[in-house]
């Protein structure tokens, strides 16, 4: 059996970064809610009757999208898989006990990083439009600047990635995500890798974790 995974951390924590290696590692599904929203930010949620009619006008803004919309996204997605790593979700307490009633975890990971230091790893990132690998332009450059190493894809910058929109993320992470953190502490159940080491020393601590518990 494939482990299920959870893994935490602040925008810009390296939970993208670390899923990746989970995914080379136990082949597991990378179920993410932020790459699911992103491809659908133009779908019509307009039935709902809440702030915006799209996503995209919730993300553009750093704000949270509507659980009703998550909700649906994470369930189909754990449904289809044979062990996951879930990344993005949850992200508020109604999150996390609507996905208790929905899986068992075995691991919950929690990638710990200061808030300086998110600022300028979200700034600082590219994306490869072809094939979603991540990039930095200073601690993580590909070879030819604004082309992915991987592909030969071009790099962009999201659109949430300004430093505007970043901070207000980790604003909106602080209220509604850091307790998502103290209940799977509370429940013991977290294990807590310090995130501001080197990608390659992280995924030293993150595999030990996976080891450990699953
Ligand atoms: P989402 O896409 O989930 O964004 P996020 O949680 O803000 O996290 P990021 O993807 O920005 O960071 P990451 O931890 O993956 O970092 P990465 O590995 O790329 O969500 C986007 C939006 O969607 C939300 O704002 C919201 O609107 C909506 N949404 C999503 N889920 C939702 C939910 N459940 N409910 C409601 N709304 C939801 O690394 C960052 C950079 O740092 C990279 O450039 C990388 O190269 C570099 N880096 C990584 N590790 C290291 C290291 N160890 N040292 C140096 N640099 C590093
Ligand atoms: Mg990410």
């Amino acid at each position: 059996m494939n482990p299920n995974i959870l893994i935490l951390g602040a925008p810009g924590a390296g939970k993208g970064t670390q899923s990746d290696n989970i995914v080379d590692e136990y082949g597991v599904d990378h179920v993410t809610t932020g790459d699911a929203l992103r491809s659908n930010k133009g779908m019509d949620i307009s039935h709902l009757g809440l702030a915006y009619d799209t996503p995209g006008e919730y993300m553009d803004k750093g704000e949270l999208v509507p659980d009703e919309v998550v909700n649906e996204i994470v369930e189909t997605a754990l449904d289809e898989a044979d062990g996951y790593v879930l990344d993005g979700y949850p992200r508020n307490l109604d999150q996390a006990e609507h996905l208790s009633a929905m899986t068992d975890l075995d691991v919950v990971l929690y990638l710990d990083v200061d808030e300086d230091v998110l600022v300028e790893r979200l700034t600082g990132r590219r994306v490869c439009e072809e094939c979603g690998a991540t990039f930095h332009v200073d601690f993580d450059p590909p070879e030819q600047a604004g082309v992915c190493d991987e592909c030969g894809g071009d790099l962009y910058q999201r659109e949430d990635d300004s430093e505007e929109t970043a901070r207000e993320r980790i604003r909106v992470y602080e209220d509604n995500t850091a307790p998502v953190v103290e209940f799977y502490d509370d429940r013991g159940e977290l294990a807590r890798v310090d995130g501001e080491q080197t990608p390659d020393e992280v995924w030293g601590d993150v595999s030990d974790a996976i080891e450990t518990h699953a």
